[in-house]
């Protein structure tokens, strides 16, 4: 059946900047991410190595580049993210060695204009997959990382909010299917196929670890408060597709059907996961 495909802009800065205030619940959900990424990239070059400059690429709140910062206070690192209220957050935290910047990570141009040298150190947790093509924002990584550098990604996997959500939406409209999370199902999401995806492009020493991201929901209201209200593209572009079919009405039935899935014990709020991977290789 025909389904609504998801309105222009889910992934404008626009979009993220309107959920920038809301974000830390994920960000402290993906911080044992940006964690192992940090880990997996000091494992193949070391951030005390000579001439080390890092990029985090689509920064966020700063969970990857204020954790490097905090345990290299003298590595220069580059934030960037396509949303300046994002990149105003990690800049009020007045780090000394982080410059943050807006950029778009499908074309990295502006970060080649700043820093020809390169990078020995390009990382990005997590948001590949919003962009129009997640294989691009990789390519544009690989053209501004140095030779012998490294290459880092976080990047999600299948997750059960999402199956929560399509139970709770088929309870009131049982034709509805999901859009999916993220800006297309394209990109791989076992490690096997991440890590092949990752060596055609010429990486090196690919490993890729599955480590779930589990966001902490106090209860089944905190999380619908979340779900419908953070502006968070992914779970929006969900809502989004119910209110392209079905109207806002529809919107307000699913939203009060939503604690029945908890209720009837199908899912528990406390347990909510997304598979996620780390992948780190490097440039030959
Ligand atoms: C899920 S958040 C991850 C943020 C952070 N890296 C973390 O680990 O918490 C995705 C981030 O990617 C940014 N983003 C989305 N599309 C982007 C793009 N095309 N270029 C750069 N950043 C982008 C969003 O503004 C948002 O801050």
């Amino acid at each position: 059946m025909d389904q609504p495909s998801a309105p222009k802009g889910v992934n404008s800065a626009d979009r993220w900047g309107a959920t920038a205030a809301a974000y830390h619940k994920i960000s402290e959900a993906v911080h044992p991410h940006a964690q192992l990424l940090i880990e997996q990239a000091e494992k193949r070059l070391s951030f005390t190595s000579p001439g080390v400059r890092v990029l985090d690429n689509g920064c966020g709140t700063g969970a990857v580049c204020l954790m490097l910062a905090a345990s290299y206070p003298k590595v220069p690192i580059v934030a960037s993210d396509l949303s300046p209220k994002m990149t105003e957050i990690v800049s009020r935290q007045g780090i000394s060695n982080i410059e943050t910047v807006v950029a778009d990570g499908m074309d990295l141009s502006k970060i080649r204009q700043m820093c020809p040298e390169g990078f020995s150190h390009v990382l990005s947790n997590f948001m590949i997959q919003f962009a129009p093509d997640p294989f691009q924002p990789i390519q544009q990584m690989i053209t501004v990382t140095r030779p012998g550098g490294v290459i880092g990604l976080g990047t999600w996997g299948s997750c059960t909010v999402e199956n929560m959500f399509i139970s709770a939406v088929q309870l009131v409209y049982p034709e509805w299917e999901s859009p999916g999370l993220w800006s297309t199902r394209d990109f791989p999401e076992q490690a096997a196929e991440i890590k092949a995806w990752m060596e055609s492009q010429g990486i090196i020493d690919v490993e890729t670890l599955e480590l779930p991201a589990c966001p902490k929901f106090s209860s089944v209201e905190e999380f619908t408060t979340y779900f419908f209200e953070s502006k968070n593209p992914a779970p929006e572009k969900l809502v989004d597709s119910i209110r392209a079919k079905y109207g806002d009405d529809g919107v307000e039935k699913v939203r009060s059907r939503l604690p029945t899935v908890f209720e009837h014990g199908e899912w528990d709020v406390a347990r909510l996961a997304f598979n996620a991977f780390i992948t780190v290789g490097r440039k030959p």
